[in-house]
């Protein structure tokens, strides 16, 4: 089975570039930060995230879990619920309809609903806890697009439900079965159609291939990017797996204890990823369309959040840390293809002090082997 759309990792560097670059800016993500309250502390599962996605881009947040994926897509979409909360920064959309650019952290409730469905979906992991068990999957259709647009008649949103089914490969008179009478891998393409409704700019996903057997993977991989050339909609696609990412995202960022660790397109990722954490990540990960080649996990666990090391997070599972690692937080820098925040990239230290720290670390490394 292949892929009906090139693996956007075909194309170059300055190909996706190129592209990203005609296309106006759909979503501006400036230092969101967003914290759980709880009883042993506040935890920031998203620290001073900023991003940038284009019209019809494909933007990939990889990272293993309780790296704060989720937290990031839900506040994304304004879905959080106590005790999460974003306490700081600016998510700007930017309508195509040309009307002004509008901060969605700073709307209520009630100044956020035009927005849902028809501007912004999303697609949950888990396809049963999304659709409604005792209603037919064609009156959860209809609900939705006529509920946005009432001048349609019921037999024009049946019509457009039922090219919503066929567009992700069911058949249209599974319109009048009942959730419960799909597999789960139809299940969760139906809800992929049912985000696409009310033709969104961007659609949300969390993790919407985890739950399903790779054969599954492959064809709702196929169906999404298929439906995204033509319709056009942006994506947000939240997974731990980043071989999937390489394949299908236009940009990738790489979240780590609750900070972008790195990001640039999926071509510079697959080809010279920069944080040690990204490579770590890929090898950790079988490749969708290349050769099986020798996987290694990665050693340790994520960083407990209540009790973040004071250097750079991933520093005490880190093969390249340096002293310094232990002791400063790198910063997110702008690198030649992206950002990079490991200071064996991004530029923070001088050459000199680099191969200084190097020095040191390999020391410290043939002193550990003695
Ligand atoms: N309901 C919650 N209450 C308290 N902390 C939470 C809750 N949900 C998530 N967190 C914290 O946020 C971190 C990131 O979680 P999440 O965004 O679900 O990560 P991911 O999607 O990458 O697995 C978790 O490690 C945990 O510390
Ligand atoms: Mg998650």
């Amino acid at each position: 089975m292949t892929l009906t759309t090139a693996p956007a990792f075909l194309e170059t560097e300055s190909e996706i570039i190129g592209r990203l670059g005609k296309s106006p800016t759909l979503l501006d993500v400036r230092g969101l930060c967003v914290d759980y309250v709880t009883e042993a502390g506040n935890i920031r599962a998203c620290d001073d995230i900023d991003l940038t996605l284009k019209r019809g881009e494909i933007l990939g947040v990889a990272g293993e879990s309780a790296s704060g994926k989720s937290t990031l897509l839900n506040a994304l979409g304004r879905l959080q619920r106590m005790p999460a909360a974003t306490s700081a920064g600016e998510i700007v959309f930017h309508p195509t309809d040309g009307t002004d650019p509008v901060d969605l952290a700073a709307l209520s409730e009630s100044e956020l609903a035009p927005y849902r469905w028809t501007k912004i979906s999303v697609v949950m992991q888990s396809a049963m806890a999304s659709l409604n068990p005792v209603i037919r999957l064609g009156e959860q259709f209809t609900d939705v697009i006529r509920t946005h647009d009432p001048r349609l008649t019921e037999q024009d949103a049946r019509d457009q439900a039922a090219d919503l089914l066929t567009m992700v490969g069911i058949s249209a008179d599974r319109l009048t079965a009942f959730p419960f009478q799909l597999s789960g891998g139809m299940q969760q393409r139906a809800l992929i159609a049912l985000s696409l409704a009310c033709d969104p700019d961007l659609v949300l996903m969390d993790e919407p291939t985890t739950a399903v057997d790779v054969v599954m993977q492959r064809q709702i991989l196929d169906q999404v990017l298929a439906a995204q050339q033509r319709l056009g909609f942006a994506v947000v696609f939240v997974t731990h797996d980043l071989s999937l990412l390489l394949e299908i995202s236009d940009r990738i960022a790489i979240m780590y204890g609750g900070k972008i660790v790195e990001n640039g397109t999926a071509a510079r990722l697959h080809g010279s990823a920069k944080h040690p954490y990204t490579r770590a990540l890929r090898q950790a990960f079988p490749p969708l369309s290349e050769p099986v080649r020798r996987l290694s996990g990665i050693a340790g666990s994520p960083p407990d959040l209540l009790d973040l090391p004071p250097g750079c997070a991933f520093a005490p599972r880190c093969g390249s840390a340096m002293p310094i690692c232990h002791q400063r937080i790198p910063e997110l820098r702008d690198i030649p293809q992206g950002r990079s925040a490991c200071f064996l990239s991004n530029g923070e230290l001088s050459e000199t002090e680099l191969s200084e720290q190097k020095s040191a670390a390999d020391s410290q490394d043939q002193g550990d082997h003695r």
